[in-house]
């Protein structure tokens, strides 16, 4: 009997995939997917089961999975090693999936909509966090001023590509340094309402009509700022020569020219991850969880999910 008491049970023995996830002996999901295809022959032909039991068992096991919110159950099930990944870890792992990776040491700017900050990664799993949002994250700052703009969500990529076109010297909004490093992003929202506010429904609507695209480039850049701001301090203060933007806001074009810009004239190097690994996916997870497993034995099956678990030296 294995140590932890979690269970994946799959049942093909005729038409139906199923699959069914019990912990601690009590059943947490149980997903079942009749087989259409035998509609037509009047009866189960066993060689069309069997060819969709191959189709259909991991997307079953899956959904149960994901249901039962065990992941867990799987390493059991296939007896390999399981390892517990922090998904900000993740983010830092995200310049490490692909050449040309960093080496140590290197900064690393996390930007993603709930979290912001600025890391030295001094080897991997050996970080010290120089500095962190003490409100609202960056790309939460991009969706709520997009809101106000009248943009969709995710604000983020709108803003953007608005701001592409916009004249960033339109508004003056305030870029807050409430520490060395730290961040602050809320009363920069705030002052984009406030800018807003002030102005007539009717006046306002010309006004966002006319002038959308420069608001957007106006506070992109307040944003922007303040981020290559704590990157250019921390590089002065470090010496690293490497340096990582990572997270959904390092898609945002401004961002990673004016960071381009700083390294270039600092001559260190800047490390983007490629587009389709700025936003959450699954592949920095695997490589994080690579790297553990070749530094640290395999984490418990009892580990469970630690919602706002920090990274460690932060
Ligand atoms: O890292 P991520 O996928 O997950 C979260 O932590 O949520 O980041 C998503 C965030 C959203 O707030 C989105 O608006 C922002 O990244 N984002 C951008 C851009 N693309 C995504 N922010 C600014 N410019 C972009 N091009």
């Amino acid at each position: 009997m294995p140590m932890s008491h979690v269970l994946l049970g799959l049942e093909s023995s005729c038409d139906d995939t199923a699959a069914a996830v019990l912990v601690e002996g009590e059943l947490r999901a149980s997903v079942v997917s009749s087989q259409a295809d035998h509609e037509k022959y009047g009866g189960v032909v066993p060689e069309v089961a069997s060819r969709a039991h191959q189709r259909l068992v991991v997307p079953v096991a899956r959904r149960a999975l994901r249901e039962a919110g065990v992941a867990k159950a799987l390493a059991l099930g296939l007896d390999v090693p399981f390892t517990g990944v922090n998904y900000l870890e993740g983010h830092l792992f995200s310049v490490m999936i692909e050449e040309p990776r960093p080496p140590f040491p290197h900064l690393n700017l996390i930007a993603s909509g709930g979290h912001t900050q600025l890391v030295l990664v001094r080897e991997p799993f050996r970080y010290e966090v120089l500095g962190r949002t003490r409100d609202d994250a960056a790309g939460e700052a991009f969706d709520k001023v997009a809101q106000l703009v009248g943009l969709s969500y995710p604000g983020g990529p709108e803003i953007d590509r608005l701001a592409e076109r916009g004249d960033a010297g339109f508004h003056d909004f305030p870029r807050s340094r409430p520490g060395d490093y730290d961040f602050s992003f809320s009363g920069l929202k705030t002052s984009v309402r406030y800018y807003l506010d002030d102005f007539a429904d009717d006046e306002r609507a010309v006004l966002l009509d006319e002038h959308r695209a420069d608001l957007c480039a106006s506070f992109q850049q307040a944003v922007v700022d303040v981020l290559v701001g704590a990157l250019r301090r921390g590089m002065e203060e470090t010496g690293v020569e490497h340096v990582a933007v990572t997270g959904g806001v390092s898609a945002n074009t401004a961002l990673r020219r004016q960071a381009e810009a700083l390294c270039d004239e600092a001559g260190a190097c800047l490390h983007v991850p490629p587009m389709k690994f700025c936003m959450d996916n699954a592949a920095m997870i695997a490589v994080a969880g690579y790297h553990r497993l070749q530094h640290e034995a395999a984490s418990p099956l009892s580990l469970s999910v630690q919602p706002r678990l920090a990274l460690p030296g932060g």
